[in-house]
């Protein structure tokens, strides 16, 4: 019996691969690495103890998912696997439809030829929009998403609710994450973006090791108490114990369920900062430009439902957030390419 993890070699998966492994459950990832590297994977079997069985394919591949599902007896799958950049998915729609769509199509196609029941999915609390409402809760409407990433995201919502509904006795489970940041305390696994990030706390931290210049806040006039965007940041490990509680609670409730995964608390920019600043002792070079097109003033959750009925509440604060990012960037200073 093994949990197949999609796209386990990344940000979010490899944090939650390690909580896996630790609580002694069999891991198979399927990851094409086009964004991480087979390092992450190594180094969650060093901090563990435990092996892990990875495949180096695509997720759109359907021979190679039979493969996997021939050789596994696959109870749960977890779906990380996806392109994640709002920017580039504006500048690459098809690319982004393709592997975000069709690859959650094929997998559930080959998901259900296999016979497996249980499936956790990676969404995003961008599947709400611009919403009037704030917390945003499951209730709250979705649509209006602004870019091909997000607009993927709820399209994979709707599919998942269809293919939920014609088969009864299929567990699905959408976790709609606010802004992960963090890494393992170890300092051995965490974020590592191609580029320059597009995400303010990578952004943080390598202007705070000298990588980069200048934090570009953008925009400094939003209707918020210092002017700055507003986000429910939320720690890695507190979004992979997350899915270790979606998948306890698998047997429990409907055939389609969403949860919001945040902390319930908004900080603005200039608060992210300043507790950085604070985490850290040093002080980050900024200043404030013009407004990111697609960028909302404010968002943070209401994740009640989470805790009433997967019995899961995020327990770090933004301090530990802050310590664990530095202590990543600073013992990995060009990732995992060292
Ligand atoms: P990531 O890029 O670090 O991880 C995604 C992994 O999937 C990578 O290892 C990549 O190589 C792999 N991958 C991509 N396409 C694949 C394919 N076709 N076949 C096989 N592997 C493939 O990203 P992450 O931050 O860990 O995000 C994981 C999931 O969570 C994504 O679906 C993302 O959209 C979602 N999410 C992320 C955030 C965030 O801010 N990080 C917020 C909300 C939702
Ligand atoms: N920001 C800056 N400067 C930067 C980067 C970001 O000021 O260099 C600001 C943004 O304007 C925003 C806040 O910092 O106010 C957070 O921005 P991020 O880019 O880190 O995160 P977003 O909230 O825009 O989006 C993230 C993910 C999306 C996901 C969404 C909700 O990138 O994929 O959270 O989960 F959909």
């Amino acid at each position: 019996m093994a949990i197949l993890v999609t796209g386990g070699a990344g940000y979010i998966g490899s944090h939650t691969v390690l909580a896996l492994l630790e609580r002694g459950d069999d891991v198979v990832v399927i990851d094409n690495l086009s964004n991480s590297s087979r390092e992450s994977l190594s180094r969650v079997e060093a901090l563990t103890g435990k092996t892990l069985t990875l495949y180096v394919e695509d997720v759109l591949n359907r021979d190679a998912l039979k493969t996997i599902f021939e050789q596994h007896k696959i109870t749960d799958i977890i779906h990380f696997a996806g392109l994640k950049s709002v920017g580039e998915s504006v500048q690459k729609p098809i690319e982004y439809y393709e592997n975000n769509v069709n690859g959650s199509l094929i997998l559930l196609d080959e998901m259900l030829s296999a016979g497996v029941k249980n499936f956790i999915f990676s969404s995003s609390a961008t599947v709400y929009g611009n919403s009037e409402i704030i917390p945003l809760h499951e209730g709250c409407k979705v649509g209006g998403t602004t870019n091909p990433y997000g607009t993927s995201k709820l399209m994979i919502e709707q599919i998942l609710s269809d293919v939920a509904l014609a088969n009864p006795e299929l567990r699905i489970t959408c976790l709609r994450y606010f802004n992960p940041v963090g890494a393992h305390p170890s300092g051995k696994i965490g974020e590592d973006p191609n580029g320059v990030p597009c995400n303010l706390l990578p952004y943080i931290t390598q202007v705070a090791i000298g990588k980069l210049t200048c934090l570009s806040i953008y925009g400094g006039d939003y209707p918020t108490k210092d002017g700055t965007g507003v986000r429910d940041y939320i720690h890695v490990m507190d979004l992979a114990s997350g899915h270790l509680a979606a998948l306890d609670h698998k047997d429990k409730g409907a055939s389609f369920k969403k949860f919001n995964l945040g902390t319930g608390v908004g900080y603005s920019v200039l608060d992210l900062i300043a507790a950085f600043e604070n985490a850290s002792g040093i002080s980050v070079n900024y200043k404030i430009v013009e407004r990111r097109p697609g960028d909302i003033a404010e968002c943070w959750s209401d994740s009640s439902l989470a805790a009433q009925e997967l019995g899961w509440k995020a327990t770090r604060k933004l301090d530990e957030m802050m310590r664990d990012s530095w202590n990543w960037q600073q013992k990995n200073p060009n990732g995992y390419l060292e």
